[in-house]
């Protein structure tokens, strides 16, 4: 790294003192001479300066790269069908290569939403001797489970997506285990919906006028708290904006499309007086537009919709006005973070016991903003 700076420092002086002489030679005024000089110096600063950027960066490289080059990862995704979870691997597995893994070294698995398949998969981790975990649990309630045969084989782990209870993360802290959990707060989610209906105005909400808001909920897996705290706190958005809320039906959609699709057919037939649908993800809001279409309705019109995720065709939904808004779930975010997590653990940085992430809301107003960002 010296070298480098020494020699383009030589070359700048040299350069430096060609400069002024030619000026002199010719007669130029010192004004110029002055304004050369300050120029060269200019170039040369940024030189350097790119310069020692440059090396800074090689050798940050190649300390991590040669160190994590070699180092196994081990990572559990409770369903490869899950669109949401599709994009966060493709993520994670792009930036750990980014990072200085070997891809050889990645191992990705499908748990098939099933939790003994996934038991058996972490074991096969562990008697592979892998260097570091990072979990997406099918049940989030087998967290201590996993956390148990994880740390007795001194794993380091990361937990993603689905967030293990408070019971469970206090233990982590308690034993001062290299443990922790990357997420964002599935209560701001669930807040952003409801408010992208409330800043609509009540009057526009309200379609048969009875200062009641008639909606249906489409529910998550119960097995990841998101579902819980979305459902909760995208009404109580409405509530605490003073609006009375009316539940015409609850139904648990598993986060699937096809499977929100029918409970949204079979709801609005029973419920046509309906005005908003929540779904507390994307993939169900694209099946509750099939139904809500299919039945005639017009989204932004006789009826408001609702999702989470940002998953790309729902952002193209929210720009054609055919979906009311979504929360972009930022899976670069988490991702990146679910990494560098595990690279701390590599490296002996360590870790807090819980890394938390920002949702955005999306509108009409950014969603053509987000879908550049995402693609
Ligand atoms: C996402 C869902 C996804 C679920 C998987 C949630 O955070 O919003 O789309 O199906 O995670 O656990
Ligand atoms: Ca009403």
């Amino acid at each position: 790294m010296k070298k480098k700076v020494v020699s383009l420092l030589t070359v700048s002086a040299l350069s430096l003192s060609i400069l002024a002489g030619c000026s002199s030679n010719s007669a130029d005024t010192a004004a110029d001479v002055a304004s050369s000089v300050e120029e060269a110096a200019e170039e040369t600063t940024e030189e350097v300066s790119d310069a020692v950027e440059e090396t800074a960066e090689e050798v940050t490289d190649a300390v991590a790269g040669g160190d994590l080059a070699d180092k196994k990862v081990g990572v559990c995704i409770y369903q490869f069908s899950d669109n949401f979870m599709t994009l966060f691997r493709n993520e994670l597995e792009s930036y750990l290569v980014a990072q200085g893994f070997s891809a050889d070294n990645i191992t990705i698995v499908d748990g098939a939403n099933d939790q003994a398949t996934q038991t058996n998969q972490i074991q096969n981790f562990i008697t592979d001797g892998v260097d570091v975990l990072i979990i997406n649990p099918v049940n989030s309630s087998s967290a201590a489970t996993i956390t148990d045969l994880v740390v007795a084989a001194d794993i380091p782990l990361v937990y993603i997506n689905r967030e293990p209870d408070a019971d469970e993360e206090q233990r982590w802290q308690d034993n001062d285990w290299n443990v922790t959990y990357v997420g964002c707060d599935a209560r701001q989610s669930g807040t952003y919906q409801g408010e992208i209906i409330v800043d609509l105005g009540q009057d526009v909400v309200d379609l048969n006028g009875d200062g009641k808001i008639q909606y249906i909920m489409i529910e998550g897996d119960p097995e990841n708290v998101d579902a819980q705290y979305r459902t909760e706190f995208s009404v109580k958005a409405l509530e605490d904006a003073g609006w009375t809320v009316d539940c015409l039906d609850d139904e648990v959609g598993n986060w699937d499309q096809a499977t929100a699709q029918q409970l949204v057919a079979n709801a609005l037939s029973a419920h046509p007086e309906t005005e908003v649908v929540f779904c507390n993800n994307d993939a169900m809001a694209l099946g509750a537009l099939q139904s809500i279409e299919a039945a005639g309705r017009t989204v932004g019109t006789d009826i408001y919709l609702v999702g989470v995720d940002a998953l790309s065709e729902a952002l193209e939904d929210v720009i054609a006005g055919t979906m009311t808004g979504t929360v972009f779930n930022d899976h670069f975010s988490q991702s990146h973070s679910a990494a560098d997590a595990a690279i701390n653990y590599l490296t002996g940085a360590g870790n807090d016991h819980y890394i938390g992430c920002d949702y955005v809301k999306v509108t009409a107003d950014n969603a053509q903003e987000i879908l550049d960002s995402v693609k």
